[in-house]
């Protein structure tokens, strides 16, 4: 039945793609039959673009009125969940996350859905343990995912092993995603054999993930080229505006046969957020590799969420058009503008200069993690430690010493032998292995914690990776499913704590 659903979701969505619906054709042959050079394009308006721009604040109810167009437009997939949104939605929203899937669901009809998935980190900051992760991605793919982008902060292929198996278990297709950043270790070889091995290891698709914007449109040639000379799946390029190399990027990686790029709707693209749409449309116009769309429906929709990002102006930040330090430190630009508003925060503006400077330095000795969640709070915050305290390494943070330890996974290269012996960890304490199977199962004790605030396994789910952000949305889910007030679920009586398991 699944299946069925899948196929026909497929030819739904590809019917523009040369692709007799009646045909008994199987996904590769599909693949092979498209137009070869039609580029395919990810929408990331939902979810990347409001993330990188607006801090995640963009509502449900934003969304509905548009979705009817979106849906028209002929993308190959639209990105809507997933990355910060799940948090975003509890905690700021009062939204259920889980009811905006299946909302967005219902309204995309046509298009395949796809989520970003931080690997056995799940959308989350820490690892989770398997029964968490496979309950997790069961339920995404029953709510309507099509598309699950996995990867790991390291590029530690362990770490995405079992989401891949559960993802296809599910039904969805497995995108294997590497984080890109630029190191000494990090070479064009290094890239092509993580997707070689992520193929392998069951990938529908790949894709390049950078995050902060820092891929040169040569560099996107190199890579492109070379990874589509050694891998049979389809490839897709994900870049962020940061450094204003990203349209090209996206122009040189069509040059070399990439299948499919992401962008954002204009009025939500440029600055820490993907290239926009409309141009990539416009100069391809006619070409082989013209996507097809209406720039028409293109220019209402952007007219809609120009009105949209309005509403939460209080959420932008005074980021530049172009940032340059992204070009000099290659720090991602959502890491950049945490940091300022820390800062300012604390009244310790003037460090900023220093700490940006002392980044790069404590990446060097992590072993050049690439800059991502959570790996970018790991090395931000002790870049700021060392530099408030003026003493390289003086404090050491618990996620460094964790880190050190080996429980995010195996570093891109050594970590540096001077920070291990100053946090005390000699080299019998590092794990081996898969950093997951340490941790105990987690289902049960969670359905017994949260109790009776929990409707369903979803509930159950949202409060496994966010315990108190979830247990404080629950409250008022429960509050208002009841009809009761918020005083009887803040009483005395501890009920969360007797709760009834389900
Ligand atoms: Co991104």
């Amino acid at each position: 039945m699944v299946e069925i659903n899948q196929e026909e979701k497929y030819i739904n969505n590809n019917s523009s793609m040369q692709i007799t619906e009646g045909e008994e054709a199987t996904k590769e042959q599909k693949v092979q039959n498209s137009p070869v050079n039609k580029i395919k394009i990810t929408d990331t308006t939902l979810r990347d673009a409001h993330q990188s721009l607006l801090a995640t604040r963009m509502t449900t109810e934003e969304m509905i009125p548009i979705c009817e167009s979106l849906d028209r437009v002929g993308y190959y997939s639209m990105e809507v969940w997933g990355g910060a949104t799940f948090d975003s939605c509890m905690r700021y929203l009062n939204e259920d996350p889980w009811e905006r899937l299946r909302i967005l669901r219902k309204k995309l009809p046509h298009t395949k859905l796809q989520m970003l998935l931080r690997g056995q980190n799940l959308l989350g900051y820490k690892h989770y343990p398997d029964d968490v992760l496979t309950e997790f991605i069961k339920r995404v793919v029953g709510n309507g995912i099509d598309i699950i982008r996995i990867f790991d902060a390291l590029n530690d292929l362990k770490n995405v092993e079992k989401a891949f198996e559960v993802t296809k278990k599910a039904g969805a297709q497995v995108q294997g995603a590497i984080c890109y950043t630029i190191s000494p270790v990090h070479t064009i070889e290094l890239f092509v054999q993580l997707a070689k091995e992520m193929e392998s290891m069951g990938a529908d698709s790949l894709c390049i993930k950078d995050m902060a914007g820092l891929i040169s449109p040569y560099d996107a040639y190199e890579l492109v080229k070379k990874i589509k000379e050694v891998v049979s799946i389809p490839l897709q390029l994900h870049t962020h505006s940061t450094s204003g190399m990203g349209i090209m990027a996206y122009l040189k990686a069509i040059e070399a046969g990439v299948d499919v790029i992401d962008t954002a709707i204009s009025s939500l693209a440029f600055q820490t957020s993907q290239p926009p749409v409309e141009p990539i449309v416009a100069a391809l116009k006619g070409r082989k590799e013209d996507p097809g769309f209406d720039l028409k429906l293109l220019s209402e929709i952007s007219a809609y969420f120009k009105r949209v990002r309005a509403n939460h102006k209080d959420m932008e930040s005074n980021i530049d058009n172009i940032d340059t330090n992204i070009l000099t430190y290659q720090i991602p630009g959502g890491m950049l503008s945490n940091l300022s508003y820390q800062l300012r925060q604390q009244k310790m503006e003037e460090k900023y200069e220093d700490i940006i400077k002392e980044i790069p330095k404590v990446r060097e000795d992590l072993g050049y993690p690439p800059l991502v969640t959570p790996t970018s709070q790991i090395v931000g915050s002790q870049a700021v430690f060392n530099v408030v305290t003026g003493k390289p390494y003086g404090i050491i943070s618990e996620e460094v010493k964790k880190y050190l330890r080996g429980y995010y996974g195996r570093p891109p290269a050594p970590v540096s032998k001077q920070l291990l012996e100053k946090a005390g960890i000699k080299p019998e304490d590092i794990i081996q292995g898969r950093p997951a199977d340490k941790l105990e199962p987690m289902m049960e004790k969670a359905k017994k914690e949260i109790g009776f605030l929990a409707e369903d396994i979803e509930d159950v789910l949202s409060y496994a990776l966010f315990p108190q952000v979830a247990r404080e949305f629950l409250k008022k889910k429960a509050a208002k499913r009841y009809r009761i007030g918020m005083e009887i679920l803040k009483g005395q009586h501890n009920y969360e704590e007797i709760g009834y398991p389900i």
